[in-house]
């Protein structure tokens, strides 16, 4: 036997026996509710379609397949192409966007009425556009551009985020296009992978907790009627995509049972029971087995354990990787196989409909079941009936975008930007700078849009932020507006380079000396390092470190003498540990989109107050990674004071660390009961006062810690929190409602159990202990 088809007949066992072992789970009420008359209309249109048809609709094709390439001038579908795709593959679903560069309305609606007319002519089914608008009007140029999602979980402010997806929503929508591939849920927990910037940071909590705000921001409240000013939403990448065990993208990770129940499927447990429509799967593989064949995680976690009626969609073109990546399918036609089998229903192909023939062929040789066509062909068509495509395929005349990049807007995402920033140091009260210093503002990153937005930003790799942003202001252009052009003067000291190496910098003797002499004629050095716009494999890191010539420049300006404010615009943390004493004040803006300089410059000089948090921990060495919620054995020394033992882990600043300009205390820590048990809710309270003399919003964060428990305890696990607004003196009183069950952790056996003991909870300097009386294990695979 060929290793490879030794292979794929030894997984094929393990998914049988995966099959064969899960149990039956009680039927759940279903995820959304099935509403009769969008059932009915599903089945009258599947019953009255060909095999062929059915196929058609599981088919994602990339806009690039269908580009006519005689026109040079601009994006032009080349019709035979089109036709082909639909006339004889019958192709459901189109994604991206055209030549990687996002396009006006005017262009999507062209585009989007096109191959519409197509589809409803030759198969009476509208098409389904989806694209990546991950952070805003990723590629709907003149739409609004938010802060990336690490910023948006520093913010700690729900309604930020579902303000944002609302707005994405609206401006997406406004171009057309019904399917937005986001929110990103995966867990932000290794600071080597180069996503990490895409989710809402390293803990589960808060991504369920703001995946949650992004569904109902992006689809409204009712998901089987989406209307106009609305999108669905595609939760990805299903799941534990963000610690791969080499740090670098779509690599293999090694997840516990354990840590996937109640770390890495929490959010998309959350999101599901808030009436997600889809869910895009995890390129990588956990323990050898990729996502994309597992029917334990696609089917019986999302489809039946929550009786879910959503639809499955792969990454770009995973269903070949099973086959030329992963080695656990000989062809591709057996990696069709597993991977519909498994539970896919839409595969991104995304050039070749082939899967369409291949496909077929699997079906009529009784290798795929027809059940499961009917079944995935269903999801397709469920999804269009819910989004309103078969009444309103294109734009809808009913809704009044004229909004679309509006200035309320604009002003929602300055809002967002300043509540995700930052500030980490600020010895002897350095910031906020009076308006009339001389600051020095310098580094790769002081005069870029490139630099603010990341990837994802007008293209894939966000490498033309500057000439399509150019109307936004980088640091230094708001720091000009902000303290006056007179005021502020600019050395880049060092420089981003376009190489086949996306990190490649120059600098050179000269430019470092310009930078020095520049910073003995002011106040003040700001110097903005970090990194260059980045996304996916090619963000790939072999150090951590910020880079060296970086790193030199902070030193060379350090030896000046005057004071430095020491900005990091990076999408993870690259460790600084060596240059950090140098600089009077820290401020983390990681990666704030096109009004994060505007942001910043607010922040600097007082107009606008710090309220963020960090969302992840930052590393102080390379070989020191750890999250917040480590175990009791890694004791790190930020929070908990250092203890001498070998596997100390240093942080340079812990999960939910943040200063503002003013200060805040707690008090009066109570709950309602000091015993509890299984079924009971458990209400705290916490009375936040504003001490200092500015008004200032402060995220108010309720940990736990099981202090004794059969499996060794997470030595703090986040449980709630809210941002308060407060006025200098004013004190406000903080609930939370905490069902006993969020307290229950998986056990070695794979059940939940929520065990007798004592828990403690702390909330800023406040603590208090509670006693769980009983140990109940729960029979049900999700509580
Ligand atoms: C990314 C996804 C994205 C898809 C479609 C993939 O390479 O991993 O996040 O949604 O492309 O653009």
């Amino acid at each position: 036997m060929k290793i490879r088809s030794f292979l794929s007949v030894a997984l094929a066992g393990v998914m049988l026996f995966v099959v064969g072992c899960s149990k039956q789970s009680p039927k759940v009420a279903p995820a959304i509710p099935s509403d009769p008359q969008i059932e009915a209309q599903v089945k009258k249109i599947v019953s009255g379609m060909t095999l062929e048809e059915k196929i058609g609709q599981m088919c994602q094709i990339t806009i690039g397949a269908i580009e006519d390439y005689r026109v040079r001038a601009e994006y032009k579908i080349n019709k035979e192409a089109l036709d082909k795709m639909i006339k004889e593959y019958k192709v459901g679903s189109f994604l991206n966007t055209p030549r990687d560069v996002g396009q006006n309305l005017s262009k999507w609606h062209e585009i989007i009425d096109q191959i519409t007319t197509a589809s409803i002519n030759e198969l009476h089914i509208p098409t389904l556009y989806g694209v990546d608008q991950i952070h805003g009007g990723t590629y709907t140029l003149g739409a609004t551009l938010f802060p990336q999602g690490i910023n948006m979980g520093a913010s700690f402010n729900r309604d930020l985020v579902r303000e944002e997806a609302e707005i994405s929503a609206y401006e997406t929508r406004a171009a057309a296009i019904p399917w937005t591939f986001a929110p990103v849920l995966d867990l932000g927990r290794d600071p080597r992978w180069s996503r990490q910037w895409e989710n809402f940071g390293e803990d589960p909590f808060v991504n369920a907790a703001m995946g949650v705000e992004a569904i109902r921001g992006f689809q409204s409240d009712d998901p089987n009627h989406v209307d106009g000013a609305h999108v669905a939403a595609c939760l990805k990448h299903y799941m534990g995509y963000g610690v791969p065990t080499s740090g670098k993208d779509r690599t293999p990770s090694h997840i516990t049972d354990a840590e996937r129940r109640e770390k890495f499927f929490a959010p998309y447990l959350a999101t599901i029971r808030a009436g997600a429509l889809s869910v895009m799967v995890n390129s990588g593989n956990n323990n050898g087995i990729p996502f994309h064949a597992s029917y334990k995680y696609l089917t019986k976690w999302l489809k039946e354990d929550l009786n879910w009626d959503g639809l499955i969609v792969t990454d770009w073109a995973d269903i070949q990787n099973l086959f030329t990546r992963d080695h656990v399918a000989a062809s591709r036609k057996e990696a069709i196989k597993m991977a519909i089998n498994a539970g896919i229903d839409m595969s991104m192909d995304p050039y070749n409909p082939d899967f369409c023939t291949l496909l077929k062929e699997l079906v009529n040789e009784g290798e795929v079941p027809m059940s499961r066509i009917d079944d995935a062909a269903s999801r397709c068509i469920r999804l269009k009936l819910r989004l309103g495509l078969f009444e309103k395929p294109i734009v809808d005349g009913d809704v009044d975008y004229s909004r679309y990049g509006c200035d309320e807007f604009a002003a929602k995402a300055l809002l967002a930007a300043e509540e995700g920033e930052v500030l980490l140091k600020n010895e002897n009260d350095l910031l906020p700078l009076a308006v009339g210093k001389k600051v020095l503002v310098c580094g790769p990153n002081a005069n870029t849009i490139r630099g603010l937005n990341g990837g994802w930003s007008y293209t894939w790799q966000g490498k033309r932020a500057d000439e399509l942003g150019a109307q936004y202001n980088t640091i230094l252009e708001a720091m000009q507006r902000e303290f006056g052009e007179a005021n502020v003067t600019y050395a880049e000291g060092v420089r981003y380079i376009e190489q086949a190496n996306w990190f490649d910098e120059y600098t050179d003797d000269k430019m470092l000396q310009e930078a020095v002499n520049a910073a003995r004629r002011a106040d003040v050095v700001m110097v903005c390092v970090g990194e260059n716009s980045y996304c996916e494999t090619p963000g790939n890191l072999t150090e951590l470190a910020l880079s060296a010539n970086q790193q030199e420049l902070v030193k060379a300006l350090a030896k000046v003498g005057k004071p430095i404010v020491l900005v990091l615009n990076e999408g993870r943390p690259r460790i600084i540990r060596e240059i950090e004493p140098l600089c009077a004040a820290v401020i983390d803006i990681f990666l704030p989109g096109n009004y994060g300089g505007d942001a910043l410059a607010r922040l600097v000089s007082g107009k606008a107050n710090f309220s963020a948090k960090m969302p992840i921990s930052y590393p102080r060495h390379e070989q020191s990674i750890t999250t917040y919620d480590y175990k009791p054995c890694e004791q790190t020394d930020v929070m908990e004071g250092a203890y001498n033992y070998d596997a100390v882990v240093s942080q340079q600043w812990a999960f939910g660390y943040g200063l503002s300009y003013t200060t805040y205390r707690y008090s009066r820590l109570t709950v309602d009961k000091s015993t509890f048990g299984p079924a009971d809710v458990l209400t705290f309270s916490v009375d936040v006062t504003n001490t200092g003399k500015v008004a200032g919003k402060e995220p108010v964060l309720l940990f736990a810690s099981d202090l004794v428990a059969t499996s060794t305890p997470d030595n703090r696990r986040l449980r709630a929190f809210d941002k308060v607004a407060l006025q200098p003196g004013e004190t406000k009183t903080v609930t939370f409602k905490l069902p006993a069950t969020d307290l229950a952790f998986v056990d070695d056996c794979g059940r939940w159990v929520l065990e007798a003991g004592d828990f403690r909870f702390q909330a800023g300097d406040q603590t208090l202990t509670v006693t769980c009386s009983e140990t109940r294990h729960f029979d049900t695979p999700n509580i």
